[in-house]
């Protein structure tokens, strides 16, 4: 794996490939890898000929500085699991590179960015889409690769690249999760055994709201009961919990051809988010 932390030698590495061989696929990541960034890797390895992975954990999307220091970094263990699966080549550029002169630039996606995810994390997604224009506009990419679990920065990057006129092709790939559910998510190494067994509950409550939605019980005795339910639970604090449609995020009460539910919230001091889509 060819690994770059400048832009200019990569994009010239790039260039001539593209010009070579074809199509460019592109994993954007923050590290702290695990098998749900490694299944991104390995779809787009499926579609393009070369694949290309970053790793750069963007400060300007972290609202809570805490949580930016924190933030898992294991960038040899990284380079380990990308050379296992050969990736073709990874970006790891620093703050000096990525922000070199600052940066001022803020977007608004309206209301897709001030709901859910948006209500308790102000500023992250402007953050999310000026990395992924810094990102795109690098690597210049065919095809770039997201993962479900960010369905909302999923939605949110697509809007950029409608607006923004980018000419990539974006892909949405399926959550996975451990045997017991978990979504996979590089937060959950800071998750204590305890902890770690309590998370389950963030899949729990979904698939029990999917089934009583089946049974036709009503959203709003579904959400009020999830919400006991997480709120009788010790070290466990719901953001939300919330059923909506795919293609804005607007809330819906009943489930459509387009449904999702949504669920964030605390486990001790780690936030988790999590998702299902629905079927009518
Ligand atoms: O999903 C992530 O890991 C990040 O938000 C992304 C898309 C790499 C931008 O920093």
């Amino acid at each position: 794996m060819q690994i770059f932390s400048e832009i200019e030698p990569m994009r010239a590495f790039l260039g001539k490939l593209k010009r070579d061989t074809g199509t460019i696929g592109f994993v954007p990541t923050m590290g702290a890898l695990h098998p749900g960034h490694l299944s991104l890797v390995k779809a787009s390895q499926s579609e393009n000929s070369t694949t290309v992975c970053s790793i750069y954990v963007n400060p300007t999307q972290f609202n809570n500085a805490d949580d930016l220091a924190k933030y898992p970094r294991t960038i040899d263990r990284d380079i380990a699991m990308l050379n296992e699966v050969n990736c073709d080549v990874l970006f790891c550029p620093g703050n000096d590179v990525m922000y070199e002169s600052g940066s001022h630039i803020k977007f608004d996606f309206g209301s897709l960015d001030t709901m859910l995810e948006g209500r308790f994390r102000p500023g992250h997604f402007s953050g999310v889409a000026l990395v992924v224009s810094k990102l795109f506009h690098i690597v210049n990419p065919d095809n770039a690769y997201f993962g479900q679990k960010d369905f909302q920065q999923y939605k949110v990057i697509e809007k950029l690249v409608e607006d923004l006129k980018f000419n990539v092709s974006l892909r949405c790939i399926p959550i996975e999760r451990e045997p017991d559910g978990l979504a996979m998510s590089s937060r959950n190494a800071r998750l204590s055994l305890s902890q770690r067994k309590k998370a389950t509950i963030f899949y729990e409550s979904m698939k029990q709201a999917a089934q009583m939605l089946r049974n036709g019980i009503s959203w709003s005795v579904i959400q009020s009961e999830i919400k006991a339910t997480f709120e009788s639970m010790d070290e466990i604090r719901l953001e939300y919990f919330e059923l909506a449609d795919t293609s804005n995020l607007n809330s819906l009460e009943s489930v459509s051809d387009k449904a999702i539910l949504l669920v964030a919230g605390y486990v001790g001091e780690v936030r988790l988010i999590d998702n299902l889509l629905l079927e009518a």
